[in-house]
């Protein structure tokens, strides 16, 4: 992109307050709840930058009347909580799924991705889940849970482009589905609660793309504040925005193993903590998930269990209790208790919940000597992905170099590191067409 053609339009393109887009009245009163204006004028630019690259695969952008967009997200800590109705401590981030759409009025809904140009045509009242699962179960998903959550969509075109690395553990899905569960919302044009967006979201990715995910990922994506990670209750869905320090950095790093929580290992731990449960309910039948179990609870039990219903318990129990003690740990910037959380959260993962693999552990092991390192783990199902890593942030470069040299060197196999930061999660907004320069220049520059 030409950095002085796009300065340009910054300069005097149709935004106020720096960094600020304003919309007219109308914009702004249509929107409330999910609906919000665009953070930047970087998002808002952003939307014909697509256009141009949308014409590419074919689609006509003329008509487009909204805008999605809905981060990736990193989990700091509280993983394979969530099912267990327990905390998970998750942030939004700036790896991105961005969608634009038109409405339609004749129930056909037509789906073009950057992803090599695929696209897909459906009508929207034949939607229904199949046996045949690929990337389009999770572009069409979202527009049949929208419907069977009684929001009526009469069909669109949509554009569905990111930068969200697939399978690296950092919800590209989730991702995807928020992202167009919103666009699919603000085209029927309904108000919908971003946590409602978020279970309608996971709703999709349960029972279209017949994932058995807990409600994480999509809350993140969807509930996230810049600037901030966020303390989610997965039993009452109640958050907390805690601010993330500035002076830290999120490094993820990516095994190289692609993860599915599709594959059989994630329902496969589902299934052992329900065996255990049922054992503990035994002698404490108010417990009804992993999330009411306390150590003295599991103590008790422990003969009563298998021995691996012991330590999957084991680690939902503690991890809980991790989860916790992390937020005190942010919130007083204690860089050495966070860290000692995030490594014992691995160690429990690895060990207990046996999610971990060769590649995961060595990433983690080298992280911890390297220079500048706060702590680290596993970030998401596991089984492959990406770690996090907390990092000081004047000690990013020296850290990258060093996790990438010492990765090398321990694996044999690269690892690709990024810096990602706590952003905001959905953010839905009107296309605005009242600034035509930046659309000449981003088609040119496209
Ligand atoms: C995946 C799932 C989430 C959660 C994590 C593990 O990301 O989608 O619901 O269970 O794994 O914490």
């Amino acid at each position: 992109m030409a950095a002085g053609a796009f300065g340009a339009s910054r300069q005097e393109g149709n935004h106020g307050r720096e960094g600020h887009v304003i919309l007219d009245d109308a914009a702004e009163k249509s929107m409330s709840g999910n609906h919000r204006i665009a953070d930047s004028f970087d998002e808002a630019f952003d939307q014909y930058v697509w256009t141009a690259r949308a014409e590419k695969c074919g689609i006509d952008q003329s008509k487009w009347t909204w805008l999605a967009s809905a981060g990736g997200r990193v989990n700091i800590i509280g993983e394979h909580t969530d099912y267990h109705e327990g905390f998970v401590f998750p942030a939004a981030i700036d790896l991105r799924t961005r969608v634009v759409g038109a409405p339609r009025q004749d129930g056909k809904l037509n789906v073009g991705t950057e992803n090599e140009g695929n696209s897909v045509s459906a009508a929207v009242a034949d939607l229904k889940p199949s046996e045949k699962l690929d990337w389009r179960v999770y572009v069409l998903g979202p527009f049949w849970a929208l419907r069977e959550s009684g929001i009526d969509v009469k069909g669109a075109d949509v554009f569905v482009t990111g930068n969200v690395p697939f399978g690296g553990g950092l919800s590209s899905s989730a991702s995807v589905e928020v992202a167009l569960v919103g666009l699919g919302a603000a085209l029927a044009g309904v108000q919908l609660e971003k946590a409602e967006i978020a279970r309608i979201a996971r709703k999709a990715e349960n029972e279209f793309c017949r994932v058995p995910c807990g409600i994480m990922d999509q809350m993140a994506v969807a509930c996230g504040r810049e600037g901030h990670a966020m303390l989610l209750d997965c039993r009452t869905l109640e958050i907390t925005h805690v601010p993330f320090p500035d002076d830290w950095a999120i490094v993820v790093a990516d095994s190289g193993v692609k993860h599915s929580v599709g594959g059989g290992e994630y329902a496969k731990r589902q299934a052992q903590g329900a065996s255990a449960l049922e054992k503990v309910r035994r002698r404490f039948p108010s417990v009804k998930l992993g999330r009411d179990v306390t150590a003295a609870m599991l103590d008790e039990v422990q003969n009563d269990l298998e021995k691996v219903e012991y330590r999957r318990l084991h680690h939902v129990v503690t991890e809980n209790m991790r989860c916790d003690e992390a937020r005190w740990a942010i919130e007083h910037h204690d860089a050495p208790r966070l860290g000692a959380l995030l490594y014992g959260s691995h160690r429990s993962l690895a060990a207990d919940y046996e999610v971990s693999c060769f590649e995961l552990d060595a990433l983690v092991e080298v992280a911890a000597a390297c220079p500048g390192i706060i702590g680290a783990r596993l970030t998401g199902a596991g089984f492959g992905g990406n770690t996090i890593n907390l990092v000081h942030k004047d000690k990013v470069k020296e850290f990258r170099a060093a996790l990438e040299k010492g990765y090398r060197k321990k694996v044999g196999k690269r690892t690709v590191t990024r810096v990602v930061k706590p952003s905001e999660g959905l953010v839905v907004t009107p296309i605005d067409r009242a600034d035509p320069r930046c659309f000449q220049e981003a088609e040119q520059e496209a």
